[in-house]
């Protein structure tokens, strides 16, 4: 049976602030599933261990260079599945985010928080209680683990995977030097990165196996235009890196029992999902007509996701008779630009900001079509819940979304190559006319809602990557 550390930052339902959470979520299930030994492994941020009364206190830990003693916490969670906890209350025990205080400013010690995340779990793996096979690592919170593993003289192997590269985690020198890392990586074939030390680094120097979360990405990232000053590394790395698309959890979004929805629906139900699109016009107070085609968007508002090529699309003439409904959060000048969109064509354009779970769902359940225009989108979880919910996706082929979204005739979207306003407005321009013709429309959809995005393959794979490193 395979041992797996699973270190992240973040995992649904205990701590999310965006796919990496999702992602975090449901991979561990499904490997322990797959006859895995799973070790969960989350920083124990104080609201957590407020909610979790059953945790059990495993054993005090001294973290090397760390003068506290920290705590594991642990949670059996179901068969072959644990959740541990790192409880280091100095650095997690406060209100707020993850990473950021409750006016959503970012921690000023995010470095020496996730430096102590990484060295304990890196302690944790190699520990006679229990040794890891693998130790699986996402994004550059866990960057240092590798690096300290390779430490170890008899360490397990790991894994690193991206879910972004535009977030390299940075401090400067002097910081460097507060977290009592090994001098000597501050070297550029290190962790040293334009002068600044970046965690990621750690990862995909160090890492035994690189993955990210799609083929396609996995190829954009080797380039100057997608790799954020990281492609030349990635290329020396490049046979050891490989792109496995996510999954969804087809239990939590399954359209015919979701909780959240004005009206549950199956495929082919297209009155009921014709109810929940009224319900969403009612609520932002649209027009209420059910021919008016409804664009959807669920996105952080960043430049990321390309939201601003779909700002100016919706003030063309040729889009007016089409609707849409924002949700998301983000930067400022993006948010009030919607606000301004808004304003200019109430009954057509409305928009809610924060982050709403439930009205996510309403929106995939009620859209036409769902749009993501990102300027690079390493996997993309929103294009897969547009789907099985029945809102046709129209997308920049880009990372993830160029490999789960195909527009032939017998695809399931629209898509478009240029990350400029006129591509994406002849994407919606087709989009809208195939829209107008209900027949191929519904078939289009039910294709979306038939295709099955689960986890179990791309589990699959992961574990194939596991059993040739051991
Ligand atoms: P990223 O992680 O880059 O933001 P993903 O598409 O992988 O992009 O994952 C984002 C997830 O967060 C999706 O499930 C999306 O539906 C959800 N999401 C994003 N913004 C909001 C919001 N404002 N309210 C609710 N859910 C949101
Ligand atoms: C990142 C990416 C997103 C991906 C997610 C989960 O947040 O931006 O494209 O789906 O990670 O892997």
């Amino acid at each position: 049976m395979t041992r797996v550390l699973f270190v992240s930052a973040e995992a649904s339902p205990y701590a999310q602030t965006g796919g990496l959470g999702e992602v975090c979520g449901s991979l561990p299930k499904q490997l322990a599933q797959l006859g895995c030994e799973v070790r969960l492994l989350l920083p124990a941020y104080g609201a957590l261990k407020a909610r979790l009364p059953n945790l059990h206190h495993a054993r005090t830990l001294q973290v090397a260079g760390h003068p506290e003693p920290c705590a594991l916490l642990t949670l059996t969670l179901e068969p072959g599945l644990e959740l541990w906890l790192l409880d280091a209350p100095r650095f997690f025990d406060r209100p707020g985010g993850p990473y950021t205080d409750e006016a959503g400013r970012d921690w000023h010690d995010n470095p020496h928080r996730f430096a102590c995340f990484s060295r304990a779990a890196a302690q944790l793996a190699v520990s006679p209680e229990w040794r890891a096979d693998i130790v699986h690592c996402h994004d550059w919170q866990t960057g240092l683990v590798p690096a300290w593993l390779k430490r170890e003289p008899t360490a397990p192997a790991s894994v690193f995977t991206i879910h972004n590269l535009a977030y390299p985690g940075r401090c400067d020198r002097s910081t460097f030097e507060q977290l009592g890392l090994p001098p000597e990586w501050w070297d550029w074939q290190r962790l040293e990165f334009h002068d600044s030390c970046a965690f990621i680094k750690g990862g995909l120097v160090y890492a035994d196996r690189l993955t990210t979360v799609s083929p396609t990405y996995a190829q954009e990232i080797l380039t100057p235009a997608f790799g954020q000053g990281l492609d030349g590394l990635l290329r020396h790395r490049a046979a050891d890196l490989h792109g496995i698309l996510n999954g969804i959890d087809d239990v939590v979004w399954n359209p015919a029992q979701d909780g959240y929805l004005h009206a549950p629906f199956a495929t082919e139900q297209w009155a009921t999902r014709a109810a929940n699109k009224a319900f969403l016009q009612h609520r932002f107070e649209l027009s209420v007509d059910p021919n008016r085609c409804l664009l959807g968007v669920v996105s952080r508002l960043t430049d990321q996701k390309g939201i601003d090529l779909l700002l100016a699309a919706l003030r063309d003439p040729a889009t007016a008779d089409l609707q849409c409904v924002m949700l998301g959060s983000g930067d400022p000048w993006l948010e009030q630009a919607i606000r301004a969109l808004a304003q200019e064509f109430p009954r057509r354009i409305a928009a809610h900001f924060g982050y709403d779970t439930a009205l996510s769902h309403q929106v995939f359940a009620s859209a036409d079509a769902f749009v993501m225009p990102s300027r690079f989108e390493p996997c993309g979880l929103s294009q897969f819940y547009s789907l099985r919910y029945g809102a046709v996706p129209v997308v920049r082929r880009t990372g993830g979304l160029a490999d789960s979204v195909f527009e032939s005739d017998d695809g399931n979207g629209f898509v478009f190559d240029d990350a400029s306003t006129p591509a994406l407005l002849a994407a919606l321009q087709r989009m809208h006319e195939s829209y107008r013709d209900p027949a191929r429309w519904q078939a289009r959809q039910a294709r979306g809602m038939a295709a099955d995005f689960s986890w179990a393959r791309s589990a699959r794979a992961y574990l194939a990557l596991y059993k040739s490193l051991l």
